[in-house]
Formats: structure tokens, C-alpha cells, sequence
């Protein structure tokens, strides 16, 4: 059996992208962002074990979608109602994994072309240093810390900054018990995790793994698919 699972977080509604899907279910080429997450998760080089954290509507279509792909690629695949935040959504996710579980890469499922070598290498990275991984790229732009009336404050130094892509990666009783022990809302889980005093590393993330969020996001995700698949 497999010692690594990956959590596909997609219960979000994604009001951003403007569309009256909930965003993991929004069409992307033939098929949907879920879907093409969920693709580079099957294609990862040892079969995961898969749990998918659907909208609470969604979960017995999400089932029906995804319970084909993961029978041809011969991996388990299980489906949960997601909760009213990405934290919780995680939080249901973990509750669904099975014993033999060591490893755990939480991903979006927002981030649907994320190459599944990204995903192999968080995997093995985890397992040879044994601390949380994150993916990350480094900041392009200048960053500059803005009060509340917008006015700027400093120039950070963005040679000290990376900017945070998923799948992240955790020993699975690292990323458990930093759940158990989490109060606020967390945006990643390397925060939430970093925050419970585990070493947290960060390995180099792929510019394909960006996060669909508004709809030029999913132009970009559109042509980027046709030419993967031209
Ligand atoms: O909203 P945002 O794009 O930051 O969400 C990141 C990921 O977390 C998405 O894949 C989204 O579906 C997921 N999410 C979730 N449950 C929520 C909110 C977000 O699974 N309540």
C-alpha cells in the first residue's frame, strides 16, 4: 500500500474567477480545473493514496468524476465535503486518511497544472529530510509594506522572500498534530505548520503551478493546456 496521500483541496467558491461554479468545477479545455489537478496527481510516479475535499453540494458528482480516473490509474480515491475555510477543508481532508499514511502533500486544487514531477519531488523530499517542503519562486516584482491608507512604509528585501505554490509536503504527524494545535486561520499550511516550531524547507516550485484566480488566470491555464496537449 502507498505511504504517501495527497489532500486535493477544492471546496472553495472562487467568487474571484466570476464564474457560478464553484472554481475546482469551472471548465478548463475538456474537462474541469479539478480534473486537470487531478490528472497530475495520478501521473506522479508511486500511486498516492487520494483524498479530494469537494464542495458540501458537490461531493457525490465530484465522486462520480473522479471515481473512473482514479480506477485507471489504480488509485484510492476518496471524497469529503469541504468546510467554510481552506483550513478546515485541510482539517476534513487529514481525518480521511488511512493508517499507513507517513507522508502528506496538500495541494490546491486551484493550482491545476502543476506538473507532477513537482509533486514526486516534494514527496521525496519529505521522506529524506523528514520536515515540512514548499514549493516556492522566487519575487519578481519589488515589495514594499503599505499602511492602511496606502501609504508606503519600506521597500522589503526581496532577496529574502519566495512566493508559496502547493503541493506542500509534511510528515504526517508533524501536519496532524500542527492541525490539532492550530488556532487562527491559516492560509498554507507551512505557516500553520512553521508556527507548531517544525522546520519548514523550501524547494524550487514551477512557474506552471500558479493558482487560478481571476479569469486571466484561466485564459493562461487554457493555453498553456492546448499547447501541453497540441
Ligand atoms: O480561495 P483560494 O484560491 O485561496 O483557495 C485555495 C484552495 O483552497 C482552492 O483550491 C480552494 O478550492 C480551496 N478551499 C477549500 N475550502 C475552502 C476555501 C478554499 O477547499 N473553504
Amino acid at each position: 500500500d502507498s505511504t504517501v496521500a495527497v489532500i486535493v483541496v477544492a471546496a472553495g467558491s472562487g467568487t474571484r474567477l466570476g464564474h457560478p461554479e464553484p472554481k475546482a468545477l469551472v471548465p478548463l479545455g475538456e474537462d474541469t480545473i479539478l480534473g486537470v489537478a487531478l490528472d497530475a496527481v495520478l501521473g506522479m510516479r508511486d500511486a498516492p493514496f487520494v483524498v479530494v475535499v469537494a464542495p458540501a453540494d458537490r461531493v457525490d458528482e465530484v465522486r462520480e468524476r473522479s471515481a473512473p480516473r482514479a480506477a485507471a490509474a489504480s488509485v484510492d480515491l476518496v471524497v469529503v465535503a469541504g468546510g467554510l475555510t481552506r483550513q478546515e477543508s485541510v482539517a476534513r481532508g487529514i481525518a480521511e486518511l488511512p493508517r499507513e499514511i507517513e507522508v502528506v502533500l496538500v495541494h490546491d486544487a486551484a493550482r491545476p497544472l502543476a506538473p507532477s514531477a513537482v509533486f514526486d519531488e516534494v514527496a521525496a523530499a519529505v521522506e529524506s529530510r523528514g520536515h515540512g517542503i514548499v514549493p516556492g519562486l522566487p519575487v519578481v516584482d519589488t515589495v514594499k509594506r503599505v499602511d492602511g491608507e496606502g501609504h508606503v512604509l519600506e521597500t522589503v528585501d526581496r532577496s529574502e522572500l519566495a512566493a508559496m505554490q502547493t503541493p506542500q509536503g509534511f510528515p504526517r504527524e508533524v501536519l496532524e498534530s500542527a492541525y490539532a494545535a492550530a488556532g487562527a486561520d491559516f492560509t498554507d499550511d507551512a505557516a500553520l505548520v512553521a508556527a507548531a516550531g517544525v522546520p519548514v524547507d523550501v524547494v524550487p516550485g514551477d512557474a506552471r503551478a500558479f493558482k487560478v484566480t481571476v479569469p486571466s488566470d484561466l485564459h493562461r491555464a487554457e493555453q498553456l493546456l492546448a499547447e501541453r496537449t497540441a
